[in-house]
């Protein structure tokens, strides 16, 4: 069905960080890179939960992806189990492993939309109630959702790539924060597509990689997918872009996103907000990429986005090697909120977004919806 590859030899595809096989769902452990390329079975429903829960699957559409999957394999088993009773208790069923896979991460809010998509398509055609109604049938479903989640994901990433060929300069110098690559987003990736298509157009660019504290997503995963794609890449440490800002040495920023409020404001790793307050003060322009099925229209706001705060263990003791004292008290938000008004534009599959983002991100809305 569907398949990855990490040393893809084609850069216009890019690498799947997920794979269903003889159904089986198996996903790269992102906690293993750069070292190891190792999968990790997600198949049953409690070890799908732990994957993205303990981050083995990380990046706001590839936790909604691998989520769709996974919930599709759990309709798939429910709907033999309890279909031939009748739809209530498999509804019920259904909602709970829903409800359950949506407390795992709760900023990157591609998981409520790819989790809500598969419980809403199925739980309409079983209360159709029509004789087409059974387990085979439902699962057929289930996995046709994901699967269309999937390929207009890939779709998407390489729209964003599209719209923002202009934004990028020859040998651009362009800093970028965590992880929005293959990883994270599949295929092209979101911020990471728009430096892979400057690579393929031959504009040179040059890639400063936070190195995004505290779990080293940029050192981790973002130089590993530039470094095997070619692309001139030098790691930093956070505290380092205030400075390469002030002597001059980079162009423009971008990064990805995992929940954009209709005011345009975005939730993205910690550690975003702050470049996009040196960007200002530096005049450099700070562009944010991401689907649509990151944008949360039911939230006015970035103050109302949910944001994560993960173990403390993270900041203590990183893989085992004793960073602070023990019982150190500790503060560990997953993540910050960039007011609109410091972003100079938002790429999205329908465009660049421009302020007012109010005006902009609801006109990305009407033109999705005609294209439905
Ligand atoms: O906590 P993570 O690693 O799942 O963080 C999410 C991210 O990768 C970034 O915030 C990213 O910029 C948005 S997802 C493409």
């Amino acid at each position: 069905m569907l398949s990855y590859k990490v040393d893809c030899a084609d850069p216009s595809i890019g690498l799947m960080p997920f794979a269903i096989v003889d159904r089986r769902l198996l996903v790269i452990d992102q906690r293993h890179l750069p070292a190891a390329v190792l999968d990790f079975d997600a198949t049953i429903f409690d070890d799908l939960l732990l994957s993205i829960e303990d981050m083995v699957v990380r990046g706001a559409p590839t936790i909604g992806l691998v989520a769709a999957w996974g919930l599709a394999l759990e309709v798939e088993r429910l709907a033999k189990a309890y279909l031939p009773d009748g739809p209530a208790l498999f509804l019920e069923m259904l909602h709970v492993r829903a409800d359950r896979l949506k407390d795992t991460r709760p900023t990157a809010v591609n998981l409520m939309h790819d989790v809500d998509m598969v419980v809403n398509g199925v739980r309409d055609f079983v209360e159709s109630g029509g004789d087409r109604v059974d387990a085979d049938n439902v699962s057929r479903l289930a996995f046709e959702i994901a699967e269309d989640l999937t390929s207009a994901n890939l779709d998407s990433n390489k729209r964003m790539a599209e719209h923002a060929r202009d934004l990028v300069p020859d040998g651009a110098r362009i800093l970028t924060h965590c992880n929005a690559g293959a990883l994270a987003a599949g295929g092209f990736g979101t911020a990471l597509g728009v430096i892979k298509q400057a690579a393929l157009d031959g504009k040179r660019p040059q890639v400063w990689v936070d190195e995004t504290r505290p779990r080293n997503q940029g050192a981790r995963l973002t130089m590993f997918e530039l470094m095997r794609d070619g692309i001139d890449c030098t790691l930093i440490a956070d505290n380092m872009a205030a400075c390469l800002m002030a002597q001059g040495q980079i162009d423009l920023i971008i990064t990805g996103a995992d929940r954009i409020a209709a005011n345009g404001d975005v939730a993205n790793k910690i550690g975003t907000y702050g470049l996009a307050c040196l960007a200002s003060v530096h005049g450099i322009p700070f562009y944010v990429a991401a689907p649509l099925s990151t944008f949360d229209l039911s939230l006015d706001d970035g103050a109302m986005i949910p944001i994560e705060h993960r173990n403390i263990q993270e900041l203590i003791d990183p893989e085992d090697a004793m960073a602070a004292p023990s019982h150190a008290r500790a503060y560990n938000p997953a993540f910050d909120v960039t007011p609109s008004r410091l972003i100079s534009g938002i790429i999205c599959d329908k465009g660049v977004l421009r302020p007012d983002y109010q005006v902009s991100i609801t006109q990305a809305f009407k033109l999705a919806k005609g294209d439905a």
